[in-house]
């Protein structure tokens, strides 16, 4: 009989989202299904609020009270490529890591070239930190952006953001913070840090569905729009709207998914967030232990500073194979290979194979971690001749 399915894959979806976010989501197509902000009945009315309620929802997580200033997307994607292809023209430069995701390194490069902008990547070290003095050291006066993550999808690195915001505003140069793995593991107040960017996915540490994601925006200036199209207001225009959140929200927005996300982070908040990450700590400290006692592992970025995210291999094997032999073997669904960043590959010596990654959430206990150790034992006794 196949065993429970333990999902340690949280960095690419979490896998269990509270009962609250189903039944919001439930409730919406049940209950209030219409289009929100275009047709002024009461069912379009209610599916208004919901948006409105997930603004609110993400201000108070991330502690902002400009609501109209974020931005609903679908993704973190698409929030990155908002900032990235509005903000940066022929000649611009931008400073970003090695550790990025494909999201923004992919962008970016599709922009050194159509629209010559120079992209100065900074190498982390072996255990993707950056060092703030490396990017201090590589502004220029044509420096407009510089973007990192808040911590890294291979190694679960936390990045410094603080000290880097404080040397991008002090240089004044726009900060654009990739938060898809930080949101729901990092605490990021906007009072005391005031970034400029904030990119946000819904579907991994905030318990949404996919498709849902948000971007926080300090200002709304010189940032052009990536889409154009019907807003639901100033409907006699056929210029697109300037304002926030109109401004950057064109087309309807993915309400049913919104509702599920506002249930996610209200689940946050009523945990507390704190709370959230003092287990995921103690639960990732208990992996890594466990994973340090078996000699034929090799643990990257084993003692940094970091959210629940540990990547290893098994001397020898291939990354895929141990990933596929779990799966089958053991019903333990995590990720391997290169998790979207070559670069964080190339920096930690894993690529091109990669790395086998465990990725916790709130909703995963000590007794999966103590099957998963059991299984990678299994592992290699079965193939060790
Ligand atoms: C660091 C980082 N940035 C960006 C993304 C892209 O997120 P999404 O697929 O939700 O757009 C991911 C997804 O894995 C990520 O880990």
């Amino acid at each position: 009989m196949r065993k429970k399915v333990v999902y340690f894959d949280n960095a690419a979806t979490s896998g269990i989202k509270p009962p609250s976010v189903i039944k919001a989501i439930c409730d919406c197509l049940k209950k209030k299904n219409a289009n929100p902000g275009r047709s002024g009945h009461s069912l379009s009315v209610k599916a208004a609020e919901i948006i409105y309620s997930c603004r609110e929802k993400i201000g108070e997580l991330f502690n902002f009270d400009k609501t109209e200033n974020i931005i609903l997307t679908k993704n973190a994607t698409e929030s990155l490529n908002i900032v990235i292809n509005g903000i940066l023209n022929t000649g611009d430069e931008v400073i970003t890591t090695s550790m990025e995701h494909n999201s923004v390194l992919r962008p970016l490069t599709y922009l050194k070239e159509k629209r010559h902008i120079k992209v100065t990547i900074i190498n982390a070290d072996l255990n993707g930190q950056i060092n703030p003095k490396d990017i201090l050291n590589s502004i220029s006066d044509k420096t407009k952006l510089i973007v990192v993550t808040s911590a890294s999808n291979v190694t679960g690195t936390k990045m410094d953001v603080e000290k880097i915001r404080e040397i991008a505003q002090y240089n004044n140069i726009k900060i654009l913070v990739d938060a898809a793995q930080g949101a729901g593991t990092v605490k990021i107040d906007f009072k005391k840090s005031p970034f400029d960017f904030i990119a946000i996915t819904g579907h991994k540490h905030l318990f949404g569905p996919q498709g849902t994601g948000a971007l926080i925006i300090k200002n709304n200036e010189e940032l052009e729009p990536l889409m154009f199209g019907g807003t639901g207001s100033q409907s006699e225009k056929i210029i697109h709207p300037g304002f926030l959140p109109d401004k950057f929200e064109s087309g309807t927005l993915n309400t049913p998914g919104f509702a599920g996300l506002s249930a996610g982070i209200e689940f946050i908040l009523g945990k507390k967030i704190e709370n959230i990450i003092s287990y995921e700590k103690q639960l990732t400290n208990y992996l890594i232990k466990k994973l340090k006692e078996i000699e034929e592992i090799t643990i990257y970025a084993a003692n940094v500073e970091r959210v629940s995210t540990v990547s290893f291999n098994i001397n020898g094997f291939q990354p895929s194979e141990v990933a596929d032999y779990l799966d089958k073997n053991h019903g333990i669904c995590v990720r391997s290979g290169l998790h979207c960043a070559p670069e964080a590959h190339k920096t930690i010596n894993t690529f091109p194979n990669g790395t086998i990654r465990f990725s916790l959430s709130y909703f995963n206990t000590k007794e999966e971690v103590d099957t998963s150790i059991n299984a990678l034992k299994s592992f290699i006794i079965k193939n060790k001749n």
